[in-house]
Order: C-alpha cells, then sequence, then structure tokens
C-alpha cells in the first residue's frame, strides 16, 4: 500500500493526475496538498472527491514548518510535485511569487522528505514535474532533448530551472530517490482561462476580441492533458532514480494557425458562419522576452517506457472545445471576481 502525497492537485494538470491515480490504484492512499490560488479549484476533482483513497489538504508548500508537521504525521512513500505559479505573464509582473513557490515551496518539500525518510530512502520516490521552458527558445530547426542545455528566459522558467536543479543536487548530495520529466505545453479540460487555449475559447464562445500576442508566429507543441497525467504515470512507476523524461506529442503548431482552427471549430459548434469567429482575432502587443519556439524530442519516453500520445490534436481540441461548452458554471465561477480584474491590468494597454 502507497501513500503518496500530490501537490497542486486542485490546478489543471493536478487535478488530471490525482484522478488518474484515485482512479487507477484503488490501493494507494492519495494526499492532495493545495493552497488554492485563483489557480487551484476544488471543483475540477468533484467526481472523485467522496473516494475512500482520496484525501483533501489546504496548505502552502512556502510554510515549511507546516510540511514538516504533515510528513511527519503522514509517513509518504512519495511526492508527485506539480505545485507551482505556472503563468509567464504573471511571472513577468511579480517574479516574487515565482521564487517563494516554485524555488522555496520546492526546496521545503524536498527537506521535508530528505528528513523524514533518512535513513530509509529504499521504496521512496521523489517525482518533479516540470516543463520544456528550461530549455529556453529554439528557432526554426530542432528539438529539445533531456542533453539541452538549460536556458531559461523567463522569470517562469527561471524559477522551474532552478527547482529542477535542486532537485538533482538533492539526489547527488543525499542519495534522495528522484525522477523528474519535462512536458510541453499541455490543453484539456480544467485549464484556467488565463492560458492561450481556454482564453480563446471563453472570448470567441462571448464574442470577444482574441488576443494574439505579435504576428501569431510564436510556436508550441500541444500534448493532451490526459496524455501528460498517463505519462506521469508511466514514469513515476518505471523510471530509475535520477532519471529525466522529456514529454511532448511532436504536435507543433504557430499561433496564429491554432486560433484559426479553434476558430474554424468554434463557428461549426455555435452555428455561426464560417469565418465568423476569426473576426475577433485582435493582435495585440508581444509579451516580453516572448520564446519563439519549443518542440520536445520525447523519444527517450517513447522507446525506454513505451509511453506514446493517445489523441490527435484536431479531435483533443474539439474535445476540449466541448468540455467549455458543456461547463458553463464552471467558466463562470473562475472568470468571476479577481479574474476580471487580472484581466483589465494584462490586456489594457496592449
Ligand atoms: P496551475 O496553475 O493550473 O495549478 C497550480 C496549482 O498549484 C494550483 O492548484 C495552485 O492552487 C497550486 N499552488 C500554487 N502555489 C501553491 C503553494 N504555494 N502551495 C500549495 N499549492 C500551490 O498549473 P498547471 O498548469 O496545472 O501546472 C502544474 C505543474 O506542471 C507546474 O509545476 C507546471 O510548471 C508544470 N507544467 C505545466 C505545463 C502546462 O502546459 N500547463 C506544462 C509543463 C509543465
Ligand atoms: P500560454 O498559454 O501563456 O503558455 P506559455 O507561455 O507557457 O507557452 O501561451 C501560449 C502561447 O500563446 C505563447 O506563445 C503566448 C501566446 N499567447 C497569446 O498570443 N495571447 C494570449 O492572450 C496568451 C495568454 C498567450
Amino acid at each position: 500500500m502507497k501513500k503518496i502525497l500530490i501537490t497542486g492537485g486542485a490546478g489543471f494538470i493536478g487535478s488530471h493526475v490525482v484522478r488518474r491515480f484515485v482512479n487507477e490504484y484503488p490501493d494507494y492512499q492519495i494526499v492532495n496538498l493545495d493552497k488554492l490560488t485563483y489557480a487551484g479549484n476544488l471543483a475540477n476533482l468533484t467526481d472523485i472527491e467522496d473516494r475512500p483513497n482520496y484525501r483533501f489538504v489546504k496548505a502552502d508548500i512556502t510554510d515549511a514548518p507546516r510540511i514538516n508537521e504533515l510528513f511527519l504525521q503522514e509517513n509518504f512513500d512519495a511526492v508527485i510535485h506539480l505545485a507551482a505559479e505556472s503563468h509567464v505573464d504573471r511571472s513577468i509582473t511579480d517574479p516574487s511569487a515565482f521564487v517563494m513557490t516554485n524555488v522555496i515551496g520546492s526546496v521545503n518539500l524536498l527537506n521535508a522528505a530528505r528528513e523524514y525518510w533518512k535513513g530509509s530512502y529504499a521504496g521512496k520516490r521523489f517525482y518533479h514535474v516540470s516543463t520544456d521552458e528550461v530549455y529556453g527558445a529554439l528557432s526554426e530547426e530542432g528539438m529539445f532533448t533531456e542533453q539541452t542545455a538549460y536556458d531559461p528566459h523567463s522569470p517562469y522558467s527561471a524559477s522551474k530551472a532552478s527547482s529542477d536543479h535542486f532537485v538533482r543536487a538533492y539526489h547527488d548530495t543525499y542519495g534522495l530517490d528522484v525522477v523528474i520529466s519535462n512536458c510541453s505545453n499541455n490543453y484539456g479540460s480544467h485549464h484556467f482561462p488565463e492560458k492561450l487555449i481556454p482564453l480563446a475559447i471563453n472570448n470567441i464562445k462571448n464574442g470577444q476580441p482574441v488576443p494574439v500576442y505579435g504576428k501569431g508566429e510564436n510556436v508550441r507543441d500541444w500534448l493532451w492533458v490526459e496524455d501528460h497525467a498517463r505519462a506521469i504515470d508511466v514514469i513515476f512507476h518505471q523510471a530509475k532514480t535520477g532519471e529525466t523524461y522529456n514529454i511532448g506529442g511532436h504536435n507543433e503548431w504557430k499561433n496564429i494557425d491554432l486560433i484559426h482552427l479553434l476558430c474554424r471549430i468554434m463557428d461549426k459548434k455555435l452555428g455561426r458562419a464560417e469565418g465568423e469567429s476569426a473576426k475577433l482575432i485582435t493582435f495585440v502587443t508581444d509579451r516580453a522576452g516572448h520564446d519563439l519556439r519549443y518542440a520536445i524530442d520525447s523519444t527517450k519516453l517513447q522507446q525506454v517506457l513505451n509511453w506514446v500520445p493517445s489523441l490527435q490534436f484536431e479531435e483533443g481540441l474539439e474535445k476540449t472545445v466541448d468540455w467549455y461548452l458543456e461547463n458553463e458554471e464552471w467558466l463562470a465561477n473562475v472568470t468571476s471576481g479577481n479574474y476580471q480584474a487580472y484581466y483589465e491590468n494584462q490586456y489594457k494597454s496592449r
């Protein structure tokens, strides 16, 4: 029987990971620790919240005494660490919040694991969930491999790179059993609508301008979130200690092409004339330090652990649009209050 601490389980990817582990492993005890920031939402987990192998703990990973107390009480076998500040635009406005949660919070978890697993690391595992953004930006050619040197550009990616280095340092220095995965951009249900795809779906639905940064020529490599959760499951159970895996779906899209595809899907779903939604596309001032292109080479994961993405992008995007159209209440709840203030501030001068 395993007791696993999943951090950030009320967020976008974390909620998919929690759901997968609760459903797939009824013998495991899953403890979801989350601060419930603007991005954390327990409504993401209503389908599994009453399961006997699931429990939620509201806590902040920057609060070291609280984290230590929890490790002392719970005797976890493993940590899957996803809690983070995750939005690049917010990191440009307020980098310190990213240092606090992504760096200090991660080190607090590593310290607790080191302290309470001391002397008996066997069977214990610290899995750190990271991003491809630590590798920096690509020009038109090439892909990120596990050997690509770190070269983060935004405060977000710098804070994630820093936490990755700490995780490896705790493996090399103290012998902690760690694994790290670096994944490309995710999309799917329960994605907070400050990120490109859910923001665009929400705006198209409401007939609002769809802001595209610069000329829309930046390229992102999109992976369905449930494929990411399945990759985390496989890596958690099968990777050798100290290993790193890149996760991605070989699915590169220029932002502007993606938005046009989304507009075509939404025209169909909303019964609009073809080309109607695309009229909402509005080019706005580019993001400072905007990384041109991300592309992940996930050959290692595919060859060593036999993981392959399950969904074609067009199919996944359509499923995602359907989910947002069927879950108006979820969308209305997360876009009220603070979201409105954030939106005003972020886009008023662009
Ligand atoms: P998210 O912003 O949707 O969720 C983050 C969660 O962490 C929220 O539930 C939030 O309440 C919680 N949290 C934030 N600060 C906390 C704190 N101090 N203490 C406890 N909980 C806190 O993020 P996401 O998109 O689900 O990303 C999850 C992880 O995956 C992050 O580590 C991110 O860097 C990584 N990642 C994300 C993507 C992506 O495309 N979204 C891609 C690769 C890697
Ligand atoms: P985002 O979803 O914020 O993810 P990331 O910056 O981590 O890749 O942005 C995805 C791409 O979309 C990125 O190139 C920035 C761009 N973008 C826009 O053009 N308009 C927007 O309103 C947002 C939020 C992002």
